[in-house]
């Protein structure tokens, strides 16, 4: 039998510093766990550029596309803020996700009970919040045309195109439910159909979609400025929530808050199944490259940990193992072990980023026992 294999793309920033840890962990599962990786890795973002002048080479498209799994950190970061559009590093990983067609990305928002006094909000409405945010990730105004800066008489505009098919709708609405359906079979739609066409199609749609195939989920719809008040008001009342691609990123770093930090955060991008059936997928952090405290050892690495767990349950069919790296990762954070991000008015000492990589190692030796 082949290994899995997974290719990696630290990138920019904290990128490469929360990834070592991922690598550590990824070490411990082949020496523990007899699960061995064919591990590959490669640039993207900022790094691909000042290597080859491009975020994106084909060459590691073609190895993300032949792959079982890509691990992602970050991209980007000040020095490419002058870069054209075309060669930013963000670039990079939107080619990525359009390319690898990954439709669905699924943010969960988990408040470990020991972050709960941590969160800005109060612990009675963040402990034991546990919520997931199903962004589309391949369509809307990110990518829709017309798009560009262009002359207008003797004014500049700027234009995007937000724009949404019925299959695009229909595709990430199914995934929602189907993820419903092993939860509490609960999804709330989000988009603005009181002022936006495409919201109007997409409230449609994903009603038509719940009538036909999914009686029993309960679906309710909120215009998404709304939903990111009630985010911060009551977050426990959602179970699933199903949303665009801009929209999803805004609440979703609305929901990470809630856990605590950014750092907290992981993310799995799903596409359609490859033909040994497991979906075609990207996992990284929601976080992004941290530029304020990269190389100084200060990044909290759990979000990018968190997210090799959800390639563990998603991509490698190891839901076992996926518990087992959560459950460390708690024991790890009610044992009081903090990097700086997750450091409160109490006070104490924070753990560097490898430092809480060991924290982590030694909780998962522990699980043997
Ligand atoms: P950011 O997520 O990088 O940082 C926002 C704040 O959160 C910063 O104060 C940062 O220090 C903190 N933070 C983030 N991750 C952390 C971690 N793991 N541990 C501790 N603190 C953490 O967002 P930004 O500053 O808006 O963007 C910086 C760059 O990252 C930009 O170039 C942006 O485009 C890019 N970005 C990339 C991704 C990605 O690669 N997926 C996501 C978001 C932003
Ligand atoms: C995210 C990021 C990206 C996005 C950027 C870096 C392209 O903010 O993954 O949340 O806007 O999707
Ligand atoms: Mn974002």
């Amino acid at each position: 039998m082949k290994n899995p294999s997974l290719l990696i793309l630290a990138g920019d920033g904290i990128g490469p510093e929360v990834m070592e840890q991922v690598r550590r962990i990824i070490d411990w599962y082949a020496a523990n766990r007899a699960m061995a990786f064919d591990v590959f890795e490669d640039l993207v973002g900022g790094a691909a550029y000042d290597a080859h002048g491009t975020p994106l080479t084909d060459d590691t498209m073609a190895k993300a596309q032949s792959v079982d799994a890509v691990l992602l950190g970050a991209v980007g970061g000040p020095k490419y803020d002058d870069l054209d559009f075309s060669i930013k590093p963000e670039r990079g990983l939107l080619r990525l996700r359009k390319e690898m067609d990954l439709f669905s990305n699924l943010r969960p928002a988990q408040c470990f009970d020991a972050l709960a006094d941590f969160s800005s909000l109060k612990r009675d409405i963040v402990a034991g919040l546990d919520i997931m945010i199903v962004r589309e990730l391949t369509s809307g105004v990110y990518f829709g045309e017309p798009r560009g800066i262009f002359e207008e008489g003797n004014e500049r505009v700027g234009i995007n195109t937000q724009r949404y098919t019925t299959s695009e709708i229909i595709r990430v609405a199914r995934s929602a439910f189907e993820l419903a359906r092993r939860r509490d079979s609960r999804v709330c739609s989000m988009e603005k159909a009181n002022v936006m066409e495409s919201g109007v199609l997409w409230r449609e749609e994903v009603q038509k979609l719940r009538d036909a195939e999914y009686p029993d989920i309960e679906l309710t719809h909120m215009y998404a400025d709304a939903g990111a008040m009630q985010l911060c008001r009551w977050p426990k009342q959602f179970d699933v929530i199903v949303t665009d691609n801009l929209f999803g990123d805004i609440l979703s770093d609305t929901a990470a808050m809630l856990t605590g930090s950014l750092g907290m955060l992981p993310s799995a991008s799903l596409g359609a199944p490859m033909e040994n059936g497991m979906p075609k997928a990207l996992y990284e952090p929601v976080h992004g490259s941290a530029p304020d405290i990269a190389g100084q050892g200060k990044a909290n690495p759990i979000a990018c940990i968190l997210s090799f767990a959800m390639a563990l349950r998603y991509s490698f069919d190891q839901g076992e193992e996926a518990d087992r790296l959560e459950q460390a990762v708690e024991r790890t954070l009610q044992g009081g072990a903090r990097t700086p991000d997750l450091m409160g008015e109490e006070g104490g000492t924070p753990l560097s980023t490898t430092e809480m990589g060991d924290a982590i190692l030694s909780e998962l030796d522990a699980s043997l026992n």
